[in-house]
């Protein structure tokens, strides 16, 4: 049965099992779903503001949709707009003060995004939340937001001795801290500045290494007194309200890196993806695979919402493989899965190292890409912190399951399109946390269509 949001019919979330087959081509053109991180904090920055503000182009899947449901909770009007197909919203901001107490437990599904940014926010307003998510979210670490936050005198709380969701939030005015961030999270930062919104003092970060900058770009965009440099962030309390911004969310590079890698593995490909967001600390997928030799070229290079983006176009390849890690790790964190099926096609060795972080993504992500590239005949190890491919080996088409996270079963999808015979993929239908259309793309690509 289709499930209603926001006046969209999504899919149902039905387990279903996908067979993907080489294909002689892969041609086209694609239009990409909005970002999910950016369509994030545009409603929840948004809500905040005075005014009404249009999101387009917003994030389909249904992390987003759990973030317009918790918002909706806490009192905000998110309605609907234009023709079915236009893919935009209006936000009523309520105001600095405008958030109210929901009425049940929010729920942040899938979405640690949600979960986390949204957590941060409450932790600063005068009332009580419960946040919980699924199982897999449940289980992800929340004492890395807990810890700075109660450095901030915030009163929050978790299930295993603070460390995991459900989390309960008796919201307060809170503190502003000078902070260094343990490990590199983009999340982790954006509550911090969200509860440093409302705190008594400035609130200062430090990064070592820096994450996505989505938050700092649209605060600083609706009149936030926020400053960055290199490895730091200084905020000042509101003392009005945020500018509400209209605004079209530039589409999503971890959904244009699937595309990415299959066409430069596929023999006949060639892929013009448009609009895509290349803010440059999301841009380590296409860095890394230009260093093995992918053919990649960037054109109408542009800035809308404040973010960068432009037109990609990507072609038959021959890669060689390479080390990957540093810096460059919270530049493709989310991407790995699919760089690791690169590097199965690549000429020699690829390593990943400092990516101790996949452990705790949607699925245990060392594991979970070892474990299924095998089973498609790759030679791959797993590190403590990341893995190594012995690349050049042909992949062949086997039963493989997605572990319920929707990055690994549209990467195992990907290599479906080159591994003899057939992939058959178990639980495909998480594919819709961030990526609904995917499976019509990819069919519309196969079919030399490309897709609206
Ligand atoms: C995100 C930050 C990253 C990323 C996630 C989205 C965000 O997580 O992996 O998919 O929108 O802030 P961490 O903050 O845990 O690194």
């Amino acid at each position: 049965m289709a499930e209603q949001f926001i006046g969209l019919n999504l899919p149902s979330a039905k387990s279903e099992t996908r067979t993907i087959k080489p294909c002689p081509t892969l041609h086209g053109e694609i239009i990409l779903p909005g970002d999910k991180s950016i369509s994030h904090r545009a409603v929840i920055l948004n809500s905040l503001a005075r005014d009404k503000a249009r999101v387009e182009n917003f994030a389909p899947g249904r992390d987003f949709v759990a973030t317009v449901r918790c918002l909706r909770a806490l009192g905000v009007k998110i309605e609907r707009k234009g023709a079915p197909d236009s893919r935009a919203l209006l936000v009523s901001g309520v105001g600095k003060d405008g958030l109210e107490e929901a009425n049940n437990v929010l729920d942040a599904q899938n979405s640690a995004t949600t979960m986390r940014l949204l957590g941060g926010l409450l932790a600063s307003q005068p009332f009580l939340s419960i946040i919980t998510g699924d199982a897999s979210l449940r289980n992800r670490p929340m004492g890395r937001l807990i810890e700075p936050l109660r450095l901030m005198s915030a009163e929050i709380w978790g299930r295993g001795k603070d460390s995991l969701a459900p989390l309960v939030i008796k919201g307060k005015k809170l503190r502003g801290i000078d902070f260094t961030l343990p490990v590199p999270s983009a999340q982790i930062k954006s509550a911090i500045l969200l509860a440093g919104l409302f705190a008594h003092e400035n609130t200062v970060l430090y990064e070592k290494i820096p994450s996505r900058d989505h938050t700092e770009r649209m605060l600083k965009w609706m009149g936030a007194k926020l400053e960055s440099q290199e490895n730091s962030i200084s905020l000042l309390p509101l003392s009005s309200p945020l500018v509400s911004v209209n605004l079209r969310v530039p589409g999503d590079i971890s959904s244009a890196a699937y595309f990415l890698v299959a066409g430069v593995i596929h023999p006949n490909a060639r892929i013009v993806i448009r609009g895509c967001g290349i803010n440059p600390t999301r841009t380590g997928i296409i860095d890394m695979l230009l260093a093995m030799g992918a053919k990649i070229k960037i054109s109408n290079e542009r800035l809308e919402a404040d973010e960068p983006l432009a037109d990609i176009v990507v072609e038959s390849s021959k890669l060689t493989g390479i080390e990957v890690g540093g810096d460059i790790i919270p530049r493709l964190i989310d991407e790995i899965p699919v760089l690791a099926i690169a590097g199965c096609v690549a000429k020699g060795k690829t390593v990943i190292r400092g990516a101790t972080e996949l452990k705790v993504k949607e699925s245990d992500r060392i594991a979970t890409v070892v474990s299924e590239l095998s089973r498609l005949g790759a030679k791959i190890e797993p590190l403590p912190d990341g893995m190594i491919i012995y690349g050049g080996r042909p992949l062949l088409g086997a039963e493989v399951d997605s572990h319920f996270d929707h990055r690994l079963v549209m990467s195992l999808a990907v290599a479906g399109l080159i591994a003899k015979g057939e992939t058959t993929i178990k639980h495909a239908h998480v594919a819709q946390v961030s990526y609904p259309t995917f499976w019509r793309t990819l069919e519309q690509l196969i079919e030399g269509l490309g897709s609206g």
